[in-house]
């Protein structure tokens, strides 16, 4: 059975309605099969530190501040994970500041497609606004990982735990669980897809010239084949043979 990690950027624990919209998802994927393997956390229970803007995870493959918090352990837990869950409430029509600084950290992520051969969505809620920018945004970053997103889910919530309609909610959760069961009992596999082909086509141009710059990426791409590769599609053949 395969795994599931989430990371939601709210400052909040489990009070947090994105959180609870998350878990309500999860839930039903545990009623349909006890044995699914899940983790959620949020960025109020880690720690994570500013991009400091050095570019030594580019040049380098390390994070000079990965010595110093979280970050190295939300990035195993993703590694390890077979689908990823990005979500966060919308903070004046955004993502939060913990939602940017965990992705500015990934940085070399996007140039790596990283997580190319899983499957993912993303999750939102907000008061009123926003909610589509938040989906959007989140949807690229996922996908410049290399992750397919399968689906999306979000709803209305204001003040900590308390979602605007906890029966629609759970009802929109539950349909979700629906779509992402088959990425997790093993009947659907991630594909490409024209985000994903655009940003493998991107990011093979950028490595390929920027090779004198930014050494590290090109090296990556460089040791597992990646450069002979000609579209995504190929990439996920190779992963997934
Ligand atoms: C600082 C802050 C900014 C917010 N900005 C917006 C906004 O721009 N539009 C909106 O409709 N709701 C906004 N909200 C409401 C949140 O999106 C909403 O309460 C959300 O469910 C909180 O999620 P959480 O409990 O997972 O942190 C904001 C809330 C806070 C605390």
């Amino acid at each position: 059975m395969k795994k599931i990690f989430g990371f939601i950027g709210s400052p909040l624990k489990k009070n947090s309605n994105t959180h609870t919209l998350t878990r309500m998802m999860l839930d039903k994927l545990q009623e349909m099969d006890e044995s699914i393997d899940y983790e959620v956390l949020t960025a109020g229970q880690v720690n994570i530190n500013h991009c400091k803007g050095c570019w030594s995870c580019m040049k380098r493959g390390k994070c000079p501040q990965d010595k110093l918090d979280d970050m190295p352990l939300l990035k195993k837990k993703m590694m390890d994970a077979d689908f990823i869950i990005w979500g966060s409430p919308v903070y004046t029509m955004q993502v939060t500041g913990q939602m940017k600084t965990f992705l500015d950290r990934l940085c070399s992520w996007y140039h790596l497609l990283k997580l190319a051969g899983k499957s993912g969505m993303t999750v939102s809620t907000t008061a009123n606004s926003g909610l589509a920018e938040v989906q959007d945004y989140l949807k690229m970053m996922l996908c410049a990982t290399g992750v397919k997103i399968v689906t999306y889910l979000g709803t209305y919530g204001t003040f900590p735990k308390t979602l605007t309609d906890p029966e629609q909610a759970l009802k929109e959760a539950h349909k979700t669980a629906e779509v992402v069961y088959p990425y997790i009992n093993s009947e659907k596999k991630a594909e490409t897809d024209d985000d994903l082909e655009e940003c493998f086509h991107i990011m093979k141009n950028k490595v390929t010239y920027g090779a004198k710059w930014l050494p590290y990426e090109h090296q990556y791409w460089q040791e597992n084949d990646m450069l002979d590769l000609n579209s995504f599609e190929e990439l996920l053949r190779k992963i997934q043979s």
